[in-house]
């Protein structure tokens, strides 16, 4: 069947996969969220003739249903992880079926506009300045990839050298602080600055590194939200640091940018507007599907410098008006700020203030019910939505207490009734419950403890 044949059934497929998909989303709250049965081996030829959409999409469905892990639902606790908020599902379904350019005002006015609306909406929500060029990214590594790009080109102005021009004639020194996530030393490995290169120094390092540099301008990497506690980098500090320095200060805000929602953790974030670059995810806590990021740079000049590339079919620049494409990675993008625009119309400042406050709560009752568990030990603060621990009975050796925290760490995965798997933390294998999703309520975040003990058990650990 050729694609035009199966023009008629356009309305019936999107109607299909809506009823399915809302089955399935209704089924999120009561589901295990390992996969019900792990890929079939299902390796068929490419087919030569076949029956279009319809007859597909069922069978993808069937596939969905007994493969996919249910990572939109509330139990997911794995990586950081949100869901879609219903706004943002809908806008981003919408996003596929206009299927629009978001690169310049002349492929796509509204996938333009809406963006510019969504970017200074969040700069709003973030208390970022107004003046800051934005951009809407895959997710927090290349929106770190971008805020990078623009220190590497500031960097290079600083010693007259062109990067983008003449490529990299010479690098930059690169400071970063124990919390620099693997996202943002790939963002270096791809900009040519070398990810062996970073010196990685605890916040209070960073002044004599700067000072040995000698007036050298350098980029310092900071975090806001370790991957691993939640824990922030003194931002301020590290402003007056780069200020005084003269270097680039980038924030990876991955998730923790949302500290600034809320003036019960904005302290946590204060001084990241004075950041030369940030980077935030979407498909974390702003619940947006997968993919996307954020990313500010404090000089818009910058920005473009970084990303600006213009042939003849393109179309002409418009004015002032940002030209996305130019201020991105990629110049074909979907339409991510529909999804953007949508959830923050819907649910607003307060609706995200509320939802991120709800999850400091939950992760505070956890951390509160690991505290008085004498079998499970934390392992850090928890000043956001992220709960280090692991489990420690009495009667296992120190030394066995990684192997038995892995074991148990990978029957958390296959049972599935709550998601999280191992890291390692001040070298101690641990767990790192991280919550995020919107649906996530007090009973899902209550399971997590008497599961834990209830698997112990069954690997040996009691
Ligand atoms: C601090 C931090 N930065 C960057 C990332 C990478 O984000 P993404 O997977 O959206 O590229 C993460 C993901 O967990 C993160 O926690």
């Amino acid at each position: 069947m050729l694609p035009g044949d199966d023009r008629n059934s356009v309305a019936e497929s999107l109607q299909l996969v809506a009823t399915e998909a809302a089955r399935y989303l209704d089924r999120l709250d009561e589901a295990r969220v390992r996969p019900p049965s792990l890929f079939g081996g299902r390796r068929e030829p490419l087919p030569e003739e076949a029956d279009g959409a319809l007859a597909t999409l069922r069978e993808l469905i069937e596939m969905a249903d007994a493969e996919s892990t249910r990572s939109a639902g509330p139990r997911f606790f794995h990586f950081v992880m949100g869901g879609g908020t219903p706004a943002a599902l809908g806008a981003d379904w919408l996003a596929g079926a206009l299927d629009q350019i978001a690169l310049n005002w002349v492929s796509s006015p509204f996938a333009m506009r809406l963006e510019q609306v969504a970017l200074d909406w969040l700069k709003e929500l973030f208390g970022l300045p107004s003046t800051w060029s934005g951009v809407l990214t895959t997710g927090a590594t290349t929106a770190n990839f971008t805020g990078l790009a623009a220190g590497r080109r500031w960097w290079g102005l600083r010693r007259g050298i062109d990067v983008e021009e003449e490529g990299l004639t010479a690098l930059p020194p690169v400071l970063a602080t124990e919390f620099v996530h693997v996202s943002a030393t790939k963002a270096l490995a791809m900009l040519g600055l070398g990810r062996g290169r970073v010196h990685v120094l605890p916040p209070e390092g960073v002044e004599e590194a700067l000072r040995e540099l000698d007036g050298e301008p350098a980029i310092v990497l900071a975090t806001a939200g370790d991957v691993n506690t939640g824990a922030c980098d003194p931002l301020a500090d590290l402003a007056d640091l780069a200020e005084r320095y003269g270097a680039w200060l980038h924030v990876d805000g991955a998730f923790g940018l949302f500290a600034a929602v809320s003036p019960s953790t904005r302290h946590l974030v204060e001084g990241v507007d004075r950041a030369h670059s940030v980077s935030v995810d979407g498909h974390k806590w702003l619940n947006v599907p997968y993919d996307c990021g954020v990313a500010f740079v404090h000089d818009p000049g910058l920005h473009y410098g970084a990303f600006t590339t213009s042939a003849a079919y393109l179309g002409g620049e418009d004015g002032d008006r940002p030209v996305f494409g130019n201020l991105a990675p990629e110049m074909s993008r979907r339409a991510r700020a529909l999804p953007v625009w949508a959830t923050l119309h819907a649910y607003g400042r307060g609706g995200y203030r509320r939802m991120v406050e709800r999850h400091v709560e939950l992760a505070q009752r956890l951390a509160g019910q690991i505290d008085a568990e004498p079998r499970l030990e934390r392992l850090a603060d928890v000043p956001l939505n992220v709960v280090c621990f692991r489990y420690r009975p009495d009667g296992v050796a120190e030394v066995e207490l990684d192997e038995l925290n892995r074991r148990l760490g990978r029957a958390v995965l296959e049972d599935g009734r709550v998601y999280f798997g191992t890291t390692v933390q001040d070298s101690k294998v641990a767990f790192r419950p991280a919550i995020v999703n919107w649906r996530t309520g007090s009973a899902d975040v209550d399971l997590i403890v008497p599961v834990v003990l209830e698997l112990a058990e069954d690997v040996g650990g009691a």
